[in-house]
């Protein structure tokens, strides 16, 4: 099929190597001659990079994919495409279901959408081998001074509520000289902020040859070094796998920003086990301690699941009394939601919805009361902003983000890209609100 000329439309869900995965989409199909468009109406091919890590993940992919029968129903000619991690964990399902579907294909197996399109075939087709790494592909980038680095992909954890070592597969690093050679072409081209992508981002290298093994603080220094990149961020840590030095990294590799994101998922130790997380609540406890002495004024963030089965009162109080402790400047909480496949669908004593319901007020209600006050102590002081654009909320105003990746609204000249001087007025949990020092622009 001749591809120059025609357009596309990528409609993303999920985590951000989900995003990063539809800017290499975007990459492969520019490079076949496609361009982008707006509007899914407008697109010859319509894609979805989709995502199954919850229930609701699927359904609102669901909802979508409406429109995209209706579109293909009028012109049999477009092309509809699912990718991403709910496609790969119902596989060749997803015909039986959708029949309007052409090309199917998992996070391992995005060039056989080039392959695809530019084949001679009108039959529907399923890609769902185990086979590249992504952030080898051309990339589209969304961000002009933010770039997203896929350093590895998969996951060799198990832990039993997760589909993601299922979608993903075994974990797999791209070599540190891979690495850092895309992110001195990226510094080359504007980029000053990198996030680093992997599901277990303490556990890169381990797979790599001999010659070439890596630790991930060995790759921190390393792109440390590139010089124009001001800030690096990464996620996901896991606490099994959190070393002190790493955190040392924080503290001494300049660039290497004062936030991390460290999921919790339960502060119930029996609870944990069941996951199959491998940390207690008192080991996640002493590494935050080893966090906070090392990195006195570094962000904190989290991830947390309420109603996992069996999961009583008594063990969500501990999840509280861990949140209380902590005192994460944010957190993600989740209801569990069962997923196929997993050993945790099949548990029994499944809590109740309304239960689930009732611990997730709560739970949203303390960290939202920590965070507020854990964000005062931004309040007075002069923080670096990287300034994103126009503010959200009032288009007078310039919106960034500071090292410790809270949100700020300012008074200001800065253009994006650049890095402010922003002194903080208030705070509340989840934004900063300040004017940028212009004085400091004068020097
Ligand atoms: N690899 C990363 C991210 C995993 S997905 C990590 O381990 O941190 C992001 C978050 O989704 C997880 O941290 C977990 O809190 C949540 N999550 C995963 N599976 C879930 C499920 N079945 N139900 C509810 N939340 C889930
Ligand atoms: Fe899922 Fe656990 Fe792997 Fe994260 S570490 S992707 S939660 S299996
Ligand atoms: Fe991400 Fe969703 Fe897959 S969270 S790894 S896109 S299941």
């Amino acid at each position: 099929m001749p591809t120059a000329g025609k357009t596309y439309h990528v409609t993303t869900f999920g985590c951000q190597m989900n995003e990063h995965d539809s800017e290499r989409m975007k990459g492969m199909l520019e490079s076949l001659g496609y361009t982008e468009v707006e509007e899914r109406s407008l697109a010859d091919v319509i894609l979805f990079n989709t995502c199954s890590i919850r229930e609701s993940a699927d359904n609102r992919f669901i909802a979508h994919l409406g429109e995209a029968k209706r579109l293909k129903s009028e012109d049999p000619t477009k092309v509809v495409g699912v990718g991403g991690c709910w496609a790969q964990s119902v596989k060749e399902e997803v015909f039986e279901r959708f029949p309007f579907v052409d090309v199917a294909f998992g996070p391992g197996q995005i060039p056989k959408l080039a392959e695809f399109l530019t084949s001679d075939s009108i039959t529907a087709q399923g890609f769902f081998e185990f086979e590249t790494v992504s952030g080898r592909l051309p990339m589209k980038r969304e961000r002009e001074f933010q770039a997203w680095v896929q350093i590895s992909q998969g996951c060799n954890c198990v832990c039993s509520y997760c589909i993601v070592p299922s979608t993903r597969g075994r974990e797999v690093s791209r070599p540190a000289a891979e690495l850092v050679a895309e992110i001195e072409r990226l510094a080359a081209d504007g980029v000053k902020e990198v996030t680093l992508l992997g599901q277990n981002v303490n556990s890169y290298g381990r797979d790599l040859p001999k010659g070439e093994r890596t630790t991930f603080s060995e790759l921190l220094a390393l792109i440390d070094a590139i010089d124009g990149i001001e800030r690096i961020r990464y996620t996901s840590p896991h606490p099994k796998d959190m070393r002190e030095d790493v955190i040392r990294a924080h503290a001494e590799l300049p660039s290497l920003c004062e936030h991390i994101h460290l999921p919790l998922q339960s502060g119930s130790s029996r609870i944990l086990k069941a996951m199959r997380r491998t940390y207690n609540r008192e080991r996640y406890l002493e590494r935050v301690a080893t966090i906070r002495e090392l990195v006195p004024d570094c962000a904190l963030t989290t991830d947390i699941i309420v109603g996992f089965p069996g999961e009583t009162e008594a063990d969500f109080e501990q999840t509280l009394e861990v949140v209380d402790q902590v005192g994460y400047d944010s957190a993600f909480t989740f209801i569990f939601s069962p997923r196929r496949g997993t050993e945790a669908a099949g548990l029994p004593d499944q809590v109740p919805h309304r239960v689930k319901v009732e611990r997730m007020e709560r739970l949203v209600e303390l960290v939202q009361r920590r965070a507020h006050e854990r964000s005062q102590r931004f309040v007075g002081r002069t923080m670096e902003v990287l300034v994103e654009g126009p503010s959200r909320t009032d288009p007078s105003k310039l919106r960034g983000r500071i090292r410790h990746n809270k949100t700020v609204n300012f008074d200001g000249v800065a253009q994006p890209g650049e890095l402010a001087q922003v002194e903080i007025g208030s705070a509340t949990s989840t934004t900063l609100a300040g004017e940028e020092l212009l004085l400091s622009r004068l020097g």
